[in-house]
């Protein structure tokens, strides 16, 4: 009884290897059947491979070439804390319209863990290419290698990571501690003979606020003392309850403020107001260049703005797409920012286009 079973299991075995060999080369002439007395040769389990040869893993020479409308792009942005962001988010949305390309978006909420999983998720669904805003330096060395191990390019968009180079294929941004250099001879220009300021930081561990700290030191005069600094995680909401804690424990002695982004510097403005100061007694610099900030500039409360470009969405697309080509392209963007002031803020207001 067994040794029929297994006879009529090789009989079996055979028929379906004959069936797949036939499916898988159409064109090539039968081969001689073997005699069911060499079942030895039936191999099932390795049809399938046979049926599948190296073909599927296409030459270079084979390989497509990208265009916008061909390629997926994944944007896991860092979140919606500020002006900045919704107008960095809607230059991507909108360029990939434009375009054509397909844009897998989500919003991190400012968390790694949602940003790790988000680019998680899109190595997995083979996207072409990644452009990752990180919202802190660190922490990225596993997921960027599980990107390269895919053969998924990623570029670093905003703010930077502290990771080999190697580990992806281009930035580009702003240069943060030249906007903190630029926010230092600002405040140095405003309060010439000295004084105590506070420093409304941005996101901790953030190459946004890393940098722009690191910039204002360095230019930042002598006779300027920083006395405290915290962080408002650059959002309104948070900003003004840390300017509200400043204003409690320093009242007057505060002369000025440098302030990492617009968002905060309103937060901050309205804690000021309450407080019983006008505009101007507590000399602003700002940072990013929002519509808030020059109505801030308008309104007297800030005396100086350092720009910082969010609309990256037509570079970065364009960027993605010579990497993806094998084109020459740069690993290090920078965008060129301007520095403006209440004088010129009424009449470029109605022209800012965030
Ligand atoms: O990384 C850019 C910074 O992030 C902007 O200055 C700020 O507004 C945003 O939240």
């Amino acid at each position: 009884m067994k040794v029929l079973k297994v006879f009529a299991n090789i009989a079996l075995l055979t028929v379906l290897a004959f069936s797949l060999v036939a499916c898988a080369a159409p064109a090539t002439p039968a081969p001689a059947a073997p005699a069911a007395a060499e079942p030895a040769k039936v191999e099932p389990t390795k049809a399938p491979e046979a049926a599948a040869p190296a073909a599927a893993e296409p030459t270079k020479a084979e390989k497509k070439e990208f265009t916008y409308s061909t390629m997926t792009m994944c944007y896991p942005q860092l979140g919606a804390e500020s002006d900045w962001r919704t107008a960095n988010t809607a230059s991507f949305k909108e360029t990939a319209g434009e375009l054509g390309v397909r844009l897998i978006f989500s919003d991190a909420q400012q968390k790694q863990e949602n940003q790790i999983s988000a680019m998680r998720a899109c190595i997995q669904q083979g996207v072409d290419i990644i452009a990752l805003p990180p919202v802190v330096e660190d922490g990225w060395d596993a997921v960027l290698q599980e990107a390269k191990d895919a053969g998924i390019p990623v570029i670093i968009v905003d703010r930077s990571v502290k990771a080999d180079k190697s580990m992806y294929a281009a930035h580009i941004g702003s240069n943060m501690v030249q906007e903190g250099e630029k926010a230092g001879n600002e405040m140095n220009k405003l309060l010439p003979d000295g004084g105590k300021i506070v420093e409304l930081s941005g996101t901790t561990g953030s190459g946004a606020a890393t940098g722009r700290a690191e910039g204002f030191r360095k230019t930042l005069n002598k006779n300027i003392e920083i006395i405290d600094s915290q962080t408002g995680n650059f959002t309104r909401a948070e900003g003004k309850p840390v300017m509200e804690a400043f204003l409690k424990k320093y009242g007057k002695d505060i002369k000025g403020a440098f302030i990492h982004n617009d968002d905060m510097a309103i937060g901050a403005i309205e804690a000021i107001k309450a407080a019983g100061f006008k505009p101007g007694d507590i000399k602003i610099v700002s940072v990013d260049g929002t519509r808030g900030g020059f109505q801030a500039m308008v309104d007297g409360w800030v005396q100086a703005d350092v720009e910082c470009n969010p609309l990256l969405g037509p570079q970065t697309m364009e960027l993605a797409l010579n990497i993806l080509n094998g084109k020459p392209f740069d690993a290090e963007t920078l965008t060129k920012e301007e520095v403006y002031y209440p004088d010129k803020a009424a009449e470029l207001l109605p022209s800012r286009k965030y």
